[in-house]
């Protein structure tokens, strides 16, 4: 065990410290984007969630809704209990079927298996590991004894026997490279306590994740303010098969905030977009909540990139799901909003302007 993070944000300084000797030298690709996106919902708005698309997860038995849920929000913003079990309870009633936590993220294991661990056969399960949080101690551990450890008090708390996707947390290339993690989660596997392994990560490390072809998914930021992956990583992950799951799928909301954000986990998107300008994300139309708003503009967006399987948006919000599922059923962005964003991306992202953990 070497570092401590308490809060999201020293989590992310932390893995981003560990990470920064690969950033440093990553270059963006530049190629032309693809657009081979299929429909991605029902044709029609005033369908229930229920009838959001369900995608294959890459070579996976899984075929994920669209729209999962992320659980870093509910552990590091201590959402009560009750209100995580509300929220739960009703998105999976309304289609939900994709839970992505981490052991890390405070309390959201032990939420969501008090919440939801009685109707585990409802929704796939996915967890990280190597970001420890052991009686509220919290370190890194990158050994093949501490993975095994690590899934081990996942299955305790989030009250399951098997998980579905346990995935290494972020960890730098030089532990990737060491391999005894990577060793320690095909162990995980091999004993049946996952049912599949991946990493999450970004940039180049994802990449050579990818390429390593020992994992079965990635889980990687995607969205407006965040699209280095799309040309770096994704294409490769797609002929791979693998499941890809997009994390900050609608960039922390970062519009919403009138002047440089506190929380400073929302910074930097906020930064990107005072840069970017899209249209649909400023001034007064960024109230608009419609399926042309900015939160069905982000949502749609990262949907429609190659290889995504589904989109972990964060919440602490009962209603939000369901809300978000029902934006989404407007389907991908017209080629032609779609494309600029892209080429406004392209125009103005900086050198230092990959893949945020
Ligand atoms: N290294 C890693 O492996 C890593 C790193 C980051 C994230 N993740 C995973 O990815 C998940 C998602 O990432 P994230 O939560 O950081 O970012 P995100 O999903 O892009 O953003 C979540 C934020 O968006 C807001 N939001 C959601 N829907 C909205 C809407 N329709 N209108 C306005 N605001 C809306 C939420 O606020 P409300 O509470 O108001 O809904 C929340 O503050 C995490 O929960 C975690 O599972 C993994």
């Amino acid at each position: 065990m070497s570092v401590r993070p308490t809060s999201r944000r020293e989590f992310l300084q932390l893995s981003a410290a560990a990470s920064l000797a690969a950033w440093s030298t990553n270059g963006r690709a530049r190629g032309a984007s693809s657009l081979a996106a299929p429909p991605f919902a029902s044709a029609s708005a005033s369908l229930a969630p229920a009838a959001l698309e369900r995608r294959k997860f890459g070579k996976t038995d899984m075929q994920v809704a669209v729209l999962g849920f992320g659980g870093a929000e509910i552990g590091f913003e201590k959402t009560d209990p009750a209100t995580v079990a509300k929220l739960l309870n009703a998105a999976l009633d309304a289609g939900l079927n994709v839970v992505d936590t981490a052991e890390c993220y405070l309390d959201s294991e032990v939420a969501i298996g008090a919440a939801i661990g009685a109707r585990r056969k409802e929704y796939h399960l996915f967890t990280k590991c190597g970001h420890t949080n052991v009686d509220g101690k919290r370190g890194e551990d990158w050994t093949k004894e501490g993975v095994l450890a690590s899934v081990e008090r996942s299955l305790k708390r989030l009250k399951t026997d098997v998980i579905d996707l346990v995935q290494l947390h972020s960890c730098s290339l030089d532990e990737l490279k060491k391999g005894a993690c990577i060793e320690g989660l095909e162990l995980a596997k091999k004993q049946g306590k996952t049912r599949y392994i991946g990493y999450s990560g970004d940039s180049t490390t994802a990449k050579w994740a990818v390429e390593s072809g020992r994992f079965d998914s990635l889980q990687t930021s995607i969205n407006v303010a965040d699209q280095e992956c799309i040309e770096l990583v994704l294409p490769l992950a797609k002929e791979k098969q693998m499941g890809v799951i997009a994390k900050r799928p609608i960039a922390n909301a970062a519009w919403r905030y009138d002047a440089k954000p506190e929380n400073g986990y929302h910074e930097t998107y906020w930064q990107r977009l005072q840069t970017l300008e899209y249209a649909w994300a400023k001034g007064d139309a960024r109230k608009n909540e419609g399926v042309d708003g900015p939160a069905a503009t982000a949502m749609r967006f990262t949907a429609m990139q190659p290889g995504v399987c589904v989109l972990i948006v964060g919440t602490t919000k009962p209603e939000r799901w369901k809300q978000n599922a029902a934006l989404m059923e407007a389907g991908p962005l017209p080629k032609e909003l779609h494309d600029a964003i892209r080429a406004r991306w392209k125009a103005a992202a900086k050198p230092d302007w990959t893949g945020q953990t």
